[in-house]
């Protein structure tokens, strides 16, 4: 009994080392494969390069003069008389939202020009003042909603208070 207990041990260390020698050889075999061939295996599994995809790629073709329903897109300014010159003296320094989000009259944008010129730089703006004002003044005047017209005062029973 004893001695065949040696035998298993002595079989299971042999069978343990071919094994293992096969192991190494199939290893070094795949090595040899892969070497060669590292870059294009390797690539495999790389992540897939970035793809143009939404707001990229309609950036990419939007028009920048396109005009939609009065309104040019690229800006969000009125398109009408003047735009272009309105266009190149007010969205230099600021977005073009600054002058769509304000209402004014002709006086009140003279004003506001007025203003920058003081404080902010901006440049006299020479004969062409006349015009962006033709096109503030029409295209973003202060729009009156809501108002109630005047109290017709003759028509109103007036009564004296009474205090005591
Ligand atoms: C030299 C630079 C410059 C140019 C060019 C310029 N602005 Fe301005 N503007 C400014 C600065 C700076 C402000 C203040 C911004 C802020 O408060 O954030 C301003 C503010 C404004 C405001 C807001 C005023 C308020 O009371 O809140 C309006 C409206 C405006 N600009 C309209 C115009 C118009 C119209 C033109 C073209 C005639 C123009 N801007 C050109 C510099 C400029």
């Amino acid at each position: 009994m004893k001695k065949n207990k040696e035998i298993d041990l002595l079989m299971l260390l042999v069978r343990l080392v071919t094994r293992g020698s096969w192991i190494l050889v199939f290893g070094g075999l795949l090595a040899l494969i892969y070497i060669p061939y590292a870059d294009s295996i390797n690539s495999m599994f790389d992540p897939p390069p970035p793809q143009l995809t939404g707001s990229y790629a309609s950036a990419a073709d939007m028009d920048p003069d396109k005009v939609v329903d009065g309104i040019h897109v690229a800006s969000g300014m009125k398109y009408d008389d003047n735009f272009m010159i309105v266009r190149a003296a007010c969205t230099s320094c600021h977005s073009a939202k600054l002058v769509t989000q304000n209402r004014a009259t002709r006086e009140g944008w003279k004003q506001m020009i007025r203003w920058m010129q003081a404080t902010q730089g901006l440049h006299d703006l020479g004969k062409d003042e006349g015009k962006i004002l033709d096109y503030l003044a029409k295209n973003y005047a202060p729009e009156d909603v809501g108002r109630r017209k005047s109290l017709d005062q003759d028509v109103i029973e007036w009564y004296t208070l009474k205090l005591e």
